[in-house]
């Protein structure tokens, strides 16, 4: 059994904790950090928690705990890391690791160097229908991937430190397209380096510094694409969708919103529909259970299976930190209007992967490029010849 504290006793907080207590799980969130006692008190009664700290590092340091999970507003990752690496606890951090890379690297290298265990909270990637679609990508059911795409849309987050970006460090893309960015990377993989970036970023609806919207692209080493598309002012709910295109096939998940659970009541729901969903009555799209179907099951078995085991996670801070430089990159392609590098001091995939080539060929003299059966029954190619370059259609 872990002995867990929570550091935050906000939103995500909430979350971490219906998620480890509940299904009869066997970890503990043993304490809370709070800035106010209150409301630490106020959480630790309505989740089971038997402790409350006001002081993040008493929190961090107390010997009942051997795992601490950082459940703060993005500016305070970093001191919570700082201080977990230093008092030898595992630890667990949610999204984005850092405000930037720089941040973020120092957090990678604080708990590499103390040895500790560290697991970036990346619960998109966690999904159960995330993880049955990277089973598939991986068993080569998809080919080779050239193109992924993501979104995660809604009208704007519940707390007033995210849309101030001195405590956010930005706004939809540092909050929602680190998401975005870690779902792509998983489709094209994990392995092949993020090089460059182009990024659209615009302040349309809020009255804020931050951008409120944005759509990037991040091109990979091999030629694949990602694409990500983020907002905080869009209309209908949390819009959540995720796609993936190959040589040999393509997939697409809605993991919110439009989960095939319509409900239509012309009276309202008499209760909670879904995170951020906007209304309780006419047609609504509640989803079955929040914390399973957003991956926090997935995500924390692994996680304590891998502490317990002494093995890696699928996503630990290395990932984190390769995220925030994606992010870098798009504030800076958002400020040039250009590509921009991404900037990573640290690589650990692969080198020099060649681009993608997925030529067929018909026969040794010719590849073929595309093979349709037509309306009439007939089946058409059409094919190029590989010394001349002619592309020509022919009937078998
Ligand atoms: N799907 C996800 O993985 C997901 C979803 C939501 C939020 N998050 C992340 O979780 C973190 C917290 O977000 P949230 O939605 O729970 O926010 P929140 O505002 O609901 O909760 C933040 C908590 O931190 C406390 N806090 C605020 N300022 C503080 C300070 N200066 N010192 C100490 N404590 C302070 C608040 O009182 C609260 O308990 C963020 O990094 C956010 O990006 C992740």
């Amino acid at each position: 059994m872990r002995k867990i504290a929570m550091l935050g006793a906000g939103f995500i907080g909430a979350f971490y904790v219906m998620s480890l207590h509940g299904q009869r799980r066997r970890d503990k969130v043993v304490s809370v950090y709070s800035r106010s006692a209150q409301r630490g008190q106020d959480f630790a009664q309505r989740w089971g928690v038997a402790k409350v700290h006001t002081d993040m590092k008493a929190a961090v340091e107390d010997p009942d705990i051997d795992t601490v999970v950082i459940a703060l507003p993005n500016n305070l990752h970093r001191e919570a890391v700082l201080l977990a690496a230093a008092a030898k606890k595992n630890v667990l951090c949610t999204k984005p690791l850092g405000t930037t890379a720089e941040d973020a690297k120092i957090m990678l290298e604080a708990v590499e160097k103390a040895g500790v265990f560290h697991g970036y909270l990346e619960d998109l990637v966690y999904t159960p229908k995330t993880q049955k679609a990277l089973q598939y990508v991986r068993n080569g059911a998809l080919g080779q991937v050239l193109w992924a795409r993501s979104r995660e849309t809604h009208p704007g987050p519940h707390s007033d430190w995210f849309w101030n970006d001195q405590q956010s460090g930005g706004g939809a893309i540092i909050d929602l397209a680190c998401h975005c960015i870690e779902l792509s990377r998983n489709y094209i993989g994990k392995h092949i380096r993020p090089v460059e970036v182009v990024c659209w970023a615009d302040t349309l609806a809020k009255p804020i510094a931050a951008e409120d919207n944005a759509i990037g692209l991040v091109r990979y080493e091999n030629g694949a694409v990602s694409q990500f598309e983020v907002s905080w002012s869009f209309r209908g709910g949390l819009d959540l969708r995720d796609e993936a295109s190959g040589t040999e096939g393509s997939l697409r998940i809605d993991n919110f919103l439009r989960t095939g659970f319509e409900v239509f009541t012309a009276v309202g729901s008499q209760g909670y529909v879904a995170e951020k969903a906007e209304n309780d009555r006419g047609w609504i799209f509640p989803v079955g259970d929040e914390v399973h179907e957003l991956g926090y099951n997935h995500m924390f078995s692994e996680m304590f299976d891998c502490i317990d085991n002494g093995t890696k996670p699928q996503e630990d801070f290395y990932d984190g930190y390769v995220v925030n430089a994606v992010m870098d990159a798009c504030y800076r392609s958002a400020k040039t209007k250009q590509w921009e590098p991404v900037k990573l001091d640290i690589w650990r995939g692969a080198t020099s992967v060649p681009k993608i080539s997925a030529f067929k060929d018909y026969d040794a003299d010719h590849y073929l490029i595309k093979e349709e059966l037509l309306p009439d029954g007939s089946t058409k190619l059409i094919l190029k010849n590989k010394a001349s370059g002619k592309i020509f259609e022919k009937n078998p």
